[in-house]
C-alpha cells in the first residue's frame, strides 16, 4: 500500500544540487511512494513563546511530519553542519514538550556537496539529532554525494552514472526498509 514520504530539501536556492538530487529520487521513486515536500523556507524561527499559541506555519509542518511514514532529508552542509533552515524544522516539530511529532518516526538522510567530503559532517550531525529525537534513521547506504557539481552534465542535469547508481541503491534500500 501507499507510503507517505515527507521530503525536506535543505537548500533554499534555485539551482540547488540537493534539489536536483531530490528531483532525481522523486523521479525514480516506486509507485507506492507518495512524496509531499515540506516547505521550510518560509518557516519563522522557532520561538518557545509560540508553544502556547502555535502559529499556522508550525502546525502545518508538525502535521505533515506526523502524517509521514518516513521523512527524507536531502541537504547541503553549511559550515560543517546542518543548515539553519533544516535545524529549525527539527526544533519546531520537537515541541511543545511532550507533544513533539518525531518520536517513533523513520527518516533517511542524503547530503550532497561540491566538496570532497560530500556533506559528511552535516549528514552525521543530522543522524545524531534525529536519533536524539527518537527517530530511526536508515543505516545504509549512507549517501554523502561528494564533488556533486561534477555529476552534472553541460545542461546542469544530474547524469553521472555512479551518482545515479548510488541514489538508485538508496531508493531501493529505503523502500525495502518501509516494508517493516
Ligand atoms: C557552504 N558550503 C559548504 N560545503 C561543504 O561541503 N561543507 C561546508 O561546511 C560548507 N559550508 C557552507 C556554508 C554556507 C553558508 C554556504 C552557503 C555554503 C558549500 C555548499 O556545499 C555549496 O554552496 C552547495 O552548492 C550547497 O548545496 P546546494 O545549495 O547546491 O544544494
Amino acid at each position: 500500500h501507499v507510503r507517505h514520504i515527507a521530503l525536506i530539501v535543505g537548500s533554499l536556492r534555485r539551482d540547488s544540487i540537493n534539489r536536483k538530487v531530490a528531483d532525481y529520487i522523486t523521479g525514480v521513486a516506486p509507485q507506492r511512494w507518495q512524496i509531499s515536500e515540506i516547505e521550510i523556507g518560509d518557516l519563522p524561527l522557532y520561538n518557545q513563546d509560540l508553544d502556547a499559541e502555535p502559529i499556522e506555519a508550525y502546525e502545518r509542518v508538525r502535521g505533515q511530519i506526523a502524517a509521514a511514514d518516513v521523512v527524507l532529508v536531502v541537504s547541503p552542509e553549511h559550515n560543517r553542519s546542518v543548515p539553519a533552515a533544516v535545524k529549525n524544522i527539527l526544533d519546531i516539530a520537537s515541541r511543545p514538550a511532550g507533544r513533539g511529532v518525531w518520536a517513533g518516526k523513520k527518516a533517511a538522510v542524503v547530503t550532497a556537496s561540491p566538496g570532497v567530503y560530500g556533506g559528511l559532517s552535516a549528514g552525521l550531525h543530522l543522524r545524531q539529532i534525529l536519533q536524539a529525537l527518537g527517530v530511526s534513521v536508515l543505516v545504509a547506504p549512507e549517501v554523502y554525494l561528494s564533488r556533486a557539481f561534477d555529476a552534472l552534465d553541460e545542461q546542469g542535469q544530474l547524469t553521472d552514472a555512479r551518482a545515479l547508481a548510488l541514489l538508485n541503491r538508496f531508493v531501493q534500500a529505503l523502500d525495502a526498509w518501509l516494508v517493516d
